[in-house]
């Protein structure tokens, strides 16, 4: 198979000097052909692939590599904005692409594979994990016995890794039996977003907020990631995982991580993730009783989203008809360390919301003394989606006679600041990242433990206390007990 180089570097920079093979187990799942080849699509247009570079799609399904090609294209053509897909463009990452039909349990299909891809002294492999975890192992084992984990290859794991602290110790273990640490990549697409990266150009860039960044002029932080999304093809995966395991363990965890980490001495991979492993050990464990006042736990039932009628949970497809999976979650977390002793981190995450979103909040303390009417206290809002912006909410005197103050914003929105720039998606970075062999924006392995580690006594509880999930409807904000969490507090959600 020979893949023929970009036409041009579109954006001005050099490609990658490293030829790659980059071999995708599940090829033909939704995560590789709605996010994993629309983003090897756009690096492959903006010129950013070595000429070399392979993508070889691996499945079970006996597919020619032109009913692949197409299936590709189809989704490629339905996720890339259309001013970015043209034919040409098109035409020359078809030819990048190989299918490997083989079954990733089955030894055999191994050697297979490795006579399929020949030597590769230089490549350097990526195998891209988009499969379930409990694959991730055996593909290990079976990659090493096949003498195809050599110094240059590296693996990608999807989240979840594992289901609890136990499976996750596992499967952490079996890859790194294989697989040194430096060669594993454990994806959170949430930390390949521009607006999470922003959040440490924010404060680590900026003298600003740092005097003000801390427990007595922070009030409580909010994080939310609501979606109007429902399950979609994924029920089976869902129906085991909950929001808890989908989204808490990982990407809000990542998120409070960034709010609430130490300056690193560096930026690199090992300073970046010790911050970050410090603050999940600090996260007070919840567990026993305490589920019952600090979070709540909720499923959608039937109702409208954008006017259009949805089923409720326990009738999509794949999913258990009396199953008591969450689909919405909230937590009062708390960070026991100097920095952090008393401010609430409230998370909450749900499907089938009434808007997508995806935004922080830093709520600051009141000021000490009142001088003026209309006072309120400043607030700074990091918007991942739909639009990146940070803004700034600060109290300004209204025109006329008399001192009342209103709030206002300061508003950056990061998409018109960098017009020129077409917006990366969250893949593209990593997938580079990972050929290039930068770990910083991917999770360690302990950063993983970390995260069940809080999580696990917190399911637990749920079980042990019967603590079933409350039912809100579709296109809501999530069940009423939400509103308790905060308001026993005297607190509000944001809008
Ligand atoms: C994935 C979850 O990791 O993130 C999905 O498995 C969720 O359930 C998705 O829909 C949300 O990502 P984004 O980038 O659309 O906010």
């Amino acid at each position: 198979m020979t893949a023929q180089p970009a036409r041009s570097n579109r954006v001005g920079v050099p490609a990658l000097s490293i030829s790659c093979d980059m071999l995708v187990f599940g090829g033909t799942g939704d995560l590789a052909l709605h996010k994993l080849l629309p983003a090897l699509y756009h690096l492959h247009r903006d010129g950013r692939l070595h000429a070399d570079t392979r993508i070889i799609a691996l499945a079970r399904k006996r597919h020619s590599l032109a009913a692949y090609q197409t299936l590709a294209e189809r989704h490629c053509r339905a996720q890339v904005e259309r001013a970015d897909f043209d034919n040409d463009s098109w035409h020359s990452f078809a030819a990048r692409l190989d299918y490997f039909a083989m079954d990733a349990g089955q030894s055999a299909d191994f050697g297979r594979l490795a006579k399929h891809l020949g030597a590769a002294a230089e490549r350097v492999r990526v195998y891209y994990l988009a499969t379930a975890p409990d694959l991730f192992e055996d593909i290990a084992a079976h990659l090493q016995n096949a003498g195809l984990a050599g110094a240059q290859a590296r693996i990608v794991l999807e989240k979840p890794i594992g289901h609890s602290l136990a499976s996750a110790q596992a499967i952490n273990a079996a890859i790194g039996a294989v697989f040194d640490e430096s060669r594993v990549f454990r994806i959170d697409h949430y930390l390949g977003k521009e607006t999470v990266q922003n959040l440490m150009a924010l404060r680590f860039g900026n003298a600003l907020f740092e005097p003000t960044w801390r427990a007595g002029h922070i009030d409580h932080v909010q994080i939310s990631v609501c979606e109007t999304l429902g399950v979609e093809e994924r029920g089976g995966y869902y129906d085991h995982a909950g929001a808890m395991r989908d989204m808490v363990q990982n990407h809000l965890l990542q998120l409070l991580c960034l709010v609430a980490m130490e300056a690193p001495v560096r930026f690199d991979a090992e300073a970046v993730r010790n911050e970050k492993v410090k603050v999940l050990e600090a996260l007070k464990p919840i567990s026993g009783l305490d589920v019952q006042d600090k979070t709540v736990r909720g499923q959608y039932t039937a109702g409208k989203i954008g006017g259009q009628e949805v089923p409720a949970y326990y009738f999509e497809k794949n999913v258990d008809n009396d199953s008591d999976t969450e689909t919405f979650v909230a937590v009062q977390a708390e960070i026991d360390n100097w920095r952090w002793a008393g401010v609430p981190f409230y998370l909450r995450t749900g499907k089938r919301l009434a808007k997508k979103t995806s935004e922080i909040l830093i709520q600051f303390k009141p000021v000490p003394h009142r001088l003026f009417a209309g006072c309120q206290v400043n607030q700074l809002l990091i918007r991942l989606q739909p639009e990146e912006r940070i803004s700034l909410q600060l109290m300004a005197k209204t025109p006329g006679k008399g001192m009342h103050l209103e709030p206002v914003e300061l508003d950056l929105n990061l998409a018109q600041a960098f017009r020129r720039k077409r917006r990366w998606n969250a893949y593209e970075r990593l997938l580079l990242d990972v050929i290039e062999g930068d770990s910083t924006l991917f999770m360690r392995r302990d950063e993983v433990e970390a995260a069940w580690q809080w999580v696990d006594p917190i399911i637990k509880g749920w079980h042990q206390h019967y603590q079933s999930p409350r039912p809100y409807p579709a296109g809501s904000d999530g069940p009423e007990q939400l509103q308790g969490l905060l308001e026993r507090h005297g607190r509000q959600w944001m809008e």
